[in-house]
């Protein structure tokens, strides 16, 4: 088997977004049976949240498609984050650029849109559901699920080559 690719989902508060999109993943890997072959991690740009669960709605969201992610804690992205991971998957373009720039010189990672990068088309950025509602969250999901299950898609058939 390929050495285990690393990921790492990054949003602005690592509360919201990311670790939704952490659980997702991790969830459709778990269930491919390709737990082992992708390390997925998630971090924010701020340090706001830093040691805190995800936001109540998040984990409540995530529970209602059956993944917990309550036990999750957030982190703010560091700098040997950038070699420590094979891709930074960003919620949304200005998390890419706040990522872009805390980069050190000659970085190994690659960054990029997640929803993109995971084969989503119709849109590009994952709207922040922080000031938001229920619905919000609901929105998130859909589109980080998507993103995981065509990641998971495109693991499955590397594994396979
Ligand atoms: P996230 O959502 O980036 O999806 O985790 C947010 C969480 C907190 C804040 C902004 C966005 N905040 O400003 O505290």
């Amino acid at each position: 088997m390929p050495a285990p690719q690393r990921l790492l989902m990054v949003c602005l508060g690592n509360i919201c977004r990311s670790p939704m999109a952490e659980g997702a993943l991790r969830a459709r890997l778990h269930a491919a049976g390709l737990g082992m072959a992708v390390e997925v991690d998630s971090a924010g740009v701020g340090r706001w949240h830093v040691g805190n669960p995800p936001d109540p709605r998040a984990i409540t969201c995530a529970a209602r498609h059956g993944v917990d992610i309550a036990g999750l804690r957030a982190r703010q992205l560091r700098p040997a984050d950038h070699d420590a991971f094979d891709l930074l998957l960003c919620a949304d373009a200005s998390v890419l650029q706040a990522v872009r720039a805390a980069a050190p010189a000659g970085a190994r990672a690659r960054s990029a849109l997640l929803l993109p990068w995971g084969g989503f088309a119709a849109r590009t950025e994952i709207p922040d559901p922080y000031t938001g509602g229920m619905a919000d969250f609901e929105h998130v999901w859909t589109l980080v699920d998507a993103a995981a299950a065509a990641i998971v898609a495109r693991t499955a058939a590397h594994a396979q080559r």
